[in-house]
């Protein structure tokens, strides 16, 4: 069975992916997957085993035994770490925040979620967003997207949501390391929605997909 198409959205932290991917997905009957919750899941497990998430090596070998799935449950992905549903509190927390970026740098934690996230084209159509979901995970679909929004905005937002999130800090870390950095992949459109309501960023990619 081949594996059904895929609408890639990458971005910033807080440029408005997660929230635009979901509305995408509901209006065209696809699975909506927030890979960021499969990467901060990662690391609300490496805090749980009270590792430091700057060390690598420990980080690598913390997480061999983590196992991460998705379950679809109501449309979208849901997380949960060797079995135990994590709550939109737990992947959202301060030192989730603060640690995420570190974790995600590990080559070896990449590659199991990446192989993850490719396995899920499997069950349905999908829109999926990231950091690198256009360049890396699903390099070769025709419909990706890159949301931006400026940083004033980005950080604005993130406040407006109660929490305290550098998120300047976490773009450097995620635009700079080696594995799969924040890019904006070729061949995507690039949607500015700074000055943007929800709704015409979202009408913005619906425009330019193909009609269903
Ligand atoms: O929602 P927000 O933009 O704040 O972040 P997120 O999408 O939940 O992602 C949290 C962190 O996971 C990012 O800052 C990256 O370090 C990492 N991440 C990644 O490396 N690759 C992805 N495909 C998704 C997230
Ligand atoms: O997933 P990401 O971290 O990129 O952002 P988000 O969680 O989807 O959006 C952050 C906040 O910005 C949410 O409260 C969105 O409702 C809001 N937002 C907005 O006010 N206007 C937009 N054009 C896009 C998002």
């Amino acid at each position: 069975m081949p594996d059904h198409p895929v609408i890639t959205i990458d971005g910033p932290a807080a440029s408005g992916k997660s929230s635009v991917a979901r509305l995408v997905a509901q209006r065209r009957g696809a699975i909506y997957v927030n890979t960021g919750n499969m990467y901060r899941a990662m690391t609300w497990a490496v805090l749980d085993r009270q590792i430091d998430p700057a060390d690598a090596e420990a980080v690598r070998q913390a997480t061999a035994v983590v196992e991460i799935q998705s379950p679809v449950v109501a449309g979208q992905t849901v997380v949960q770490v060797n079995g135990i549903p994590l709550t939109d509190a737990d992947l959202n927390s301060d030192p989730v925040n603060r640690a995420v970026s570190h974790v995600a740098r590990v080559p070896e934690v990449r590659d199991r979620l990446v192989a993850a996230q490719r396995a899920l084209a499997a069950l349905g159509p999908l829109v999926m967003e990231g950091r690198d979901i256009g360049s890396v995970v699903f390099p070769n679909s025709p419909l990706k997207f890159y949301i931006d929004a400026s940083e004033e905005v980005r950080s604005a937002r993130r406040r407006a949501q109660g929490h305290a999130d550098q998120v300047a800090e976490r773009d450097r870390l995620d635009s700079t390391r080696k594995t799969s950095p924040l890019v904006i992949p070729q061949g995507a459109v690039v949607i500015d929605n700074s000055h943007l309501t929800l709704e015409q960023a979202v009408e913005q990619v619906l425009e330019r997909l193909p009609s269903p």
